[in-house]
């Protein structure tokens, strides 16, 4: 991880230098003073907001963009009436798009009011070309846009939109570049996200990542542990190991290793609690893995394994390398290793060519397997896909009645299995202060249930034993135990 740069060092009367991350250094050192200067001239600090859009990923690189812009003098607000306001957008659904442009309209309102304001677009829905040229022509108050494999180059972007005064687009089509040790300002002290690898080679039929994001490239793993250790010693007892396949993690390195090796090196870090990650993917989920979750003492009980469909058909259709049986089978190996763990699930309704049959395969799957609980997507059409030119779309009013039917029998079940734990006292990670209840504070247990007791503030970021006294349905109401 970024340990601050000594920008005093930094010269920068000559050229940029050509390495990374030396290069951003420097323009993080010129826009740093070209933000005193106009701070200096409007008499007032220049603020920023970063906005996320999407998923684990996208938040943990806002955490990195937000370091940026910090270190180069923006003092962060919550809102959008900001001096400098970056989206960091998502594509995966169509209605993720529609969102950025909703929001835009609104951002060159208060834009119109604020001369000094910028507007700066990044992310995944920058990397369709597309969207990039409906922005150009329709979308002109727009200061900078850049995609997924050149974020990294933040400072220098900034720079160049200062310098030039005209916007500035940047999108490549892929890289496989992994820029280290830059600067980041994480959400909350005590848990992180850590990148692990980036991208995904696996082409489901129906999702536009693998085109957004390109093909898989894996840190080294001394990297990730150095990252991790100076989180643990900057008060990190959580780390969250992000990919959008960690199953197939360094399968590209000079010396491969596998995930399940990757944890169990992460597992000696000492001051290091939890260990969680996302996401897996069933093809991939290694017998060695199950067995460093079984035995591991720090990997927290909960698997996020995205089944997307029950029927063996539809999966065959959605190239995703599995059938129902060789699922509910992997499930059962894992439930047999760690009997208490809470499985979760990503499941799409309304895929192309979806029966009535094999809908209710999908129902079958989540009644055998109890998910603890189910992220539910109706299937969204992403031009470039090969599922987007399959043809049977099915009916909105059969997709809708289908989506509601799973959706209601997704909380029964979750409502049942969050009982499992009544009465028990387990250990919580106190994450914050409950906001609704005067005294009590919020945390999750290591299967990710979120649990309200009474307690102190001095407790957020630690670890403590809380009995589970009532089941709330979702959530659990306890006492310190
Ligand atoms: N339509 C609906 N859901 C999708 N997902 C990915 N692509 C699409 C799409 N085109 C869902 C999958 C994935 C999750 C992150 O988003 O379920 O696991
Ligand atoms: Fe998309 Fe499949 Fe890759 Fe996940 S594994 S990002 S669903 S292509």
């Amino acid at each position: 991880m970024y340990t601050k740069i000594d920008l005093e060092q930094i010269s920068t009367n000559g050229p940029a230098p050509e390495t990374e991350p030396e290069r951003q250094y420097y323009f993080i050192k010129k826009c740093k003073e070209y933000v005193e200067q106009k701070n200096k001239e409007l008499g007032r600090s220049l603020t920023c907001c970063v906005q996320t859009f999407g998923c684990q990923m996208n938040a943990r690189d806002s955490e990195k963009l937000l370091g940026i812009l910090e270190e180069i003098g923006y003092v962060p607000v919550e809102t959008e009436d900001a001096d400098f306001v970056i989206y960091n957008t998502c594509t995966v659904r169509e209605n993720a798009n529609q969102k950025v442009y909703g929001h835009l309209g609104y951002l060159s309102n208060i834009k119109k009011k604020n001369p000094h304001m910028l507007i700066a677009l990044c992310g995944c829905m920058m990397q369709e070309e597309l969207v990039v040229e409906k922005l150009r022509k329709s979308y002109r108050f727009v200061d900078l846009i850049f995609g997924t494999y050149n974020n990294y180059k933040f400072a220098e972007l900034i720079w160049e939109r200062f310098d030039s005064n005209s916007t500035i687009i940047d999108i490549w089509k892929e890289t496989d570049q992994i820029v280290e040790e830059l600067p980041v300002e994480r959400k909350y002290p005590f848990k992180s996200g850590v990148n692990i690898m980036f991208g995904c080679n696996n082409f489901c039929s129906y999702c536009i990542v693998p085109y957004v994001r390109g093909r898989e490239r894996s840190r080294k793993p001394e990297d990730i542990i150095k990252e991790i250790q100076e989180l643990v010693a900057d008060n990190v007892v959580e780390i969250m190991l992000l990919g959008q396949n960690v199953n197939s993690y360094g399968k590209n390195l000079e010396q491969p290793m596998t995930f399940a090796q990757l944890l169990q090196e992460i597992e000696k870090i000492p001051g290091l609690e939890r260990i969680r990650f996302m996401t897996s993917h069933p093809k991939d989920l290694s017998d060695e893995l199950i067995e460093v979750m079984r035995t591991s003492k720090k990997i927290c009980c909960q698997l996020h394994l995205p089944v997307q469909s029950g029927s063996s058909r539809i999966l065959q259709k959605m190239n995703r390398h599995y059938t129902k049986e060789s699922y509910l089978a992997l499930v059962e190996k894992i439930r047999a290793a760690v009997p208490d763990i809470s499985l979760t699930t990503d499941i799409i309704v309304g895929f192309p060519g979806e029966t009535q049959e094999d809908f209710e395969e999908t129902m079958d799957v989540i009644r055998k397997v109890r998910y603890d609980s189910v992220f539910t997507f109706i299937y969204s059409k992403r031009t470039g896909t090969p599922a987007a030119a399959m043809e049977e779309q099915v009916p909105e009013e059969v997709v809708k009645k289908n989506f509601d039917r799973l959706l209601k029998e997704v909380q029964s079940i979750a409502t049942e299995r969050i009982e499992r734990f009544q009465g028990r006292t387990m250990d919580v990670l106190v994450e914050e202060k409950n906001e609704q209840l005067e005294g009590y504070l919020t945390g999750r247990l290591s299967s990710g249930i979120v649990v309200h007791f009474p307690g102190d503030e001095s407790l957020i970021g630690t670890i403590v034993p809380v009995k589970l006294e009532e089941s709330k349905g979702f959530y659990y109401m306890g006492k310190r135990g």
